[in-house]
Order: structure tokens, then sequence, then C-alpha cells
């Protein structure tokens, strides 16, 4: 595996990860670094663990071992709270949002503004301010949505999307995780979910891109991560990749007589 020599600290850290699904050891020894301002992708063929890498990050679940360091400082989730309240935020593959509830209160799913009541004690959701802020968020991020589209049912499958990513950046203070959130979306709104990650790079965040969208992963990222039956087989700067030599580093024929590892 190439490292890369970056004095920088990291904002982000994963070391020595391991993960057992009953016989099937999801994650191998993996080790994963994020900084500011960067867009990282995260690629391997099905299976090859980023999904379990993602929930181990947002702490879905505990790896059976391995560290997590947040700004060099050592973390340890208890759940996904605990990671969100470090300033780390996953759009999970396949999450859904609440299609009946507004696009405010997806935004604010979980975390709804209250506002004090009488006596300053019973506090009930804040809908009006909800609603404002959640749309000023997703304007920040380049989102803009139309007005008579209110819900999220209403919204085509980029536009929800599009508020779910924008959920997630708008909340996030240092990292973001996003688990192939180009899958099923049209070339179009695909390249919006690219200009997404590209406005959060910018506010300085570190967004981790998992997708087997090669193309997408070599247009928008600044590093690449290749993850291989549990392993990282490579860690390099985008620019070191091409199509050809990626796919190979995915599939293992860089390996196996094919191309030599550059
Ligand atoms: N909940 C689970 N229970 C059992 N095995 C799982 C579970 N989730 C993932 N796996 C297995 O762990 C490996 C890695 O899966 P995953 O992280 O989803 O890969 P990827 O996201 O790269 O496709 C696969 O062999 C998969 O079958
Ligand atoms: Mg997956």
């Amino acid at each position: 595996m190439d490292t890369t020599s970056d004095q920088r600290q990291p904002v982000f850290e994963v070391r020595g990860a391991n993960k057992h699904y009953g016989g099937v050891h999801a994650l191998i020894d993996v080790n994963l670094k994020a900084y500011a301002g960067e867009i990282v992708g995260l690629v391997g063929d099905n299976g090859a663990g980023k999904s379990t890498l993602v929930k181990v990050v947002a702490g879905t679940f505990e790896p059976d071992s391995g560290e997590i360091f947040v700004d060099g400082e050592r973390h340890r989730w208890r759940s996904p709270l605990d990671a969100i309240e470090a300033g780390i935020e996953t759009l999970y593959q396949d999450s859904g949002l609440a299609p009946d509830l507004t696009i405010g209160s997806n935004v604010f799913l979980g975390r709804e503004k209250m506002r004090r009541g009488l006596l300053g004690r019973l506090g009930f959701v804040d809908q009006r301010a909800m609603e404002k802020e959640a749309l000023e968020d997703l304007e920040k991020v380049g989102i803009t949505v139309p007005p008579s589209k209110r819900t999220v049912a209403q919204l085509s499958g980029g536009q929800r999307q599009a508020v779910a990513i924008g959920r997630a950046i708008s909340w996030a203070r240092k990292v973001i995780l996003l688990d192939e959130p180009t899958n099923h979306l049209g070339a179009r709104q695909a390249q919006e979910v690219l200009s997404v990650m590209r406005a959060a790079k910018e506010k300085g965040l570190s967004v981790i891109f998992v997708s087997h969208t090669l193309p997408h992963v070599l247009e928008v990222t600044d590093r690449i991560v290749v993850l291989r039956l549990g392993r990282v087989v490579r860690d390099a700067p985008t620019s070191g990749f091409t199509a050809e030599s990626l796919l190979a580093t995915i599939t293992g024929l860089d390996e196996v007589g094919g191309a030599p590892e550059s």
C-alpha cells in the first residue's frame, strides 16, 4: 500500500480497523485519513467493505479493533450521535428521507428546533423557522427547491438526493461521508450532486465519496482509496490514476500479471 506523505494533521483518521460479520472478515487492518478541504474517493468492487467502513466511521457499530481520531484526539463512538457530535455527518447507502415530511423537517430530522414554550419549559417544534433555515442551508450549497415543492414526496429522485446531501452538508462541521450518493440518478442530477460536493470542499469540509461510478470519482476527488476484499490496496492522489489503472487496482488485475503497479 502506498501512503501519502502529508505533514498536516488529518481532521479524521481510522487506524487498524477490523470488522467481522460472522465468518466474513469485512475490514482488515484498514487505515483511512481525511484532511480538511479535500474530497477522498473510496472505491472497490461490491463487497469490498466500503459501506462497512462508512458505518465504522459513522458510529453505526464499533469495529472489532481499531482506533478513531478526530483532530488528532482519540474517540470511541458509542452511537452515531457521538460521531455527529464530533462533526461527522453520514449519508448512508439507500438511506431514505421521510417522504411525507416537509423538506425543512427532513433537514432537521432528529434535531428539530425547539422554541421555548410558556414558562420556558414545554418546547415545541418551530416549524416556520425550520423551513426557512432549511431552504437557506440548501441554497448555500447551491440547491434551490422550487417553491411549489414543499414535501419530499413532490421532489424528483435527484432533488431528494440533493436535499439529503444538503442536510448532511449543512450539519457537518468536519467530515461528510456519502455512500453511493449518485446511484439511480440521471447524468445531470449526478453532476449537481458533484457540485454540491465541491461546495462542501470549498467550505473546508472533508468529503468521503463512496462510488463505483469511476468517471465521477476521477472527476471530483483529490485522492482515491481503493479497497479490495476488506483491505486498502492503494491510497494515492487522483492525478496518479487513469480510468484503466483505477479499474485494474479495483479488480486486482494490476497484481495478476496485468499492468505493473505504478
Ligand atoms: N450486515 C451484514 N451481515 C453480514 N455480512 C455483511 C453485512 N454487511 C456487509 N456484509 C458483508 O461484508 C462484506 C463487505 O460488505 P460492504 O461493506 O457492504 O461492501 P461494499 O459497500 O463495498 O459493497 C461483504 O462480504 C458483505 O457481504
Ligand atoms: Mg456499499
